[in-house]
């Protein structure tokens, strides 16, 4: 890191990387943060309340490329870091509905104050809707039976409103249960990355984060789950590649020359870290250097 550097938090949680990064700058160093979430960002300002070099913001991280801009201050961020996913203070509070566990609302949103809960669109999703979303973002293989059993309460003017009581609905229309995990642990899932618009967030995040980064800036993505992943890994590795050029070429024109290097092989939680933290069994972390 650069003591006098621009460094970004784009998922501000509860702190832990900020504080570990504002540790490390010197008095000319700067650290911005920003999370969805209301309460992430009153921690945010109270952490940083006598730290002048250190600003926290409730946006989601899409908007950096933009605000970056408008801040003048394209290609001049020498860090951008993203710990993707749900916090745990989020899963933790009941009353957020996220917890399969602690039972509360069905809302799930990590912004309370923008869009709708995950009950409100389970009461007007059509199931082809419903049943796409558990599929594709959860990776469910009973997506259609869980679909006909969220249908079938609905229709009978029952649908759950607690996720408790969700989750119990989703247990039933399950086969008999196989492994630890709670068996709409995927369904959770699912709705939460819809309800939060997550994989869109992040490719639009890409999309325009190597005109943020400084040369020799870096990416850090941590993520938790292989859909994610899968996006980080391969926009690093289309950003590091020279595009096709026939053999014996000259120098590729800039259009085709990689805006990015791969920094070392993607980094897992070890046993005593997944030990101390056990929500860091799934996560991986990938990072990228910006090329000049
Ligand atoms: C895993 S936690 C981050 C924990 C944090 N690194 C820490 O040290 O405490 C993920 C955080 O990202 C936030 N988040 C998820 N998607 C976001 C987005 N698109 N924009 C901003 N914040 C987002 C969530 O609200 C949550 O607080």
């Amino acid at each position: 890191m650069k003591t006098d550097g621009l460094y970004m938090d784009g998922t501000y949680g509860r702190g832990g990387h900020a504080d570990a990064i504002a540790s490390r700058l010197g008095p000319q160093g700067r650290l911005w943060a920003t999370d969805r979430d209301p309460d992430a960002v009153a921690d945010g300002h109270e952490r940083f309340r006598h730290d002048p070099r250190c600003a926290v913001s409730q946006a989601g991280f899409e908007e950096l490329p933009a605000r970056v801009q408008g801040a003048g201050l394209s290609g001049r961020v020498d860090g951008l870091l993203l710990d993707l996913g749900v916090s745990s203070p989020q899963l933790d509070d009941a009353e957020r509905g996220f917890s399969i566990r602690r039972d509360g609302p069905l809302d799930m949103r990590m912004d309370p104050g923008q869009g709708e809960s995950a009950y409100a669109w389970l009461c007007r999703a059509p199931a082809g809707e419903i049943r796409r979303v558990l599929h594709t973002y959860g990776e469910e293989r009973h997506a259609r039976r869980v679909t006909n059993a969220i249908i079938a309460a609905r229709d009978a003017g029952e649908l759950p409103r607690r996720t408790g009581e969700f989750a119990a609905l989703v247990r039933e229309a399950m086969p008999a249960e196989q492994g630890p995990r709670h068996p709409a642990t995927r369904v959770f899932q699912a709705i939460r990355i819809h309800i939060n618009g997550e994989l869109a967030a992040l490719d639009r995040l890409l999309a325009g984060v190597c005109g943020v980064l400084a040369p020799g800036g870096r990416l850090v993505v941590i993520s938790f789950h292989s859909l994610e992943d899968r996006r980080v890994k391969r926009f690093m590795r289309d950003h590091s590649r020279i595009g096709d050029l026939p053999p014996g070429a000259p120098e590729p024109p800039p259009e085709k020359r990689p805006s990015l290097r791969v920094v070392g092989k993607p980094i897992r939680a070890d046993d005593n870290e997944v030990a101390a933290n056990p929500r860091a069994r799934s996560a991986v972390m990938r990072v990228a250097e910006r090329l000049s």
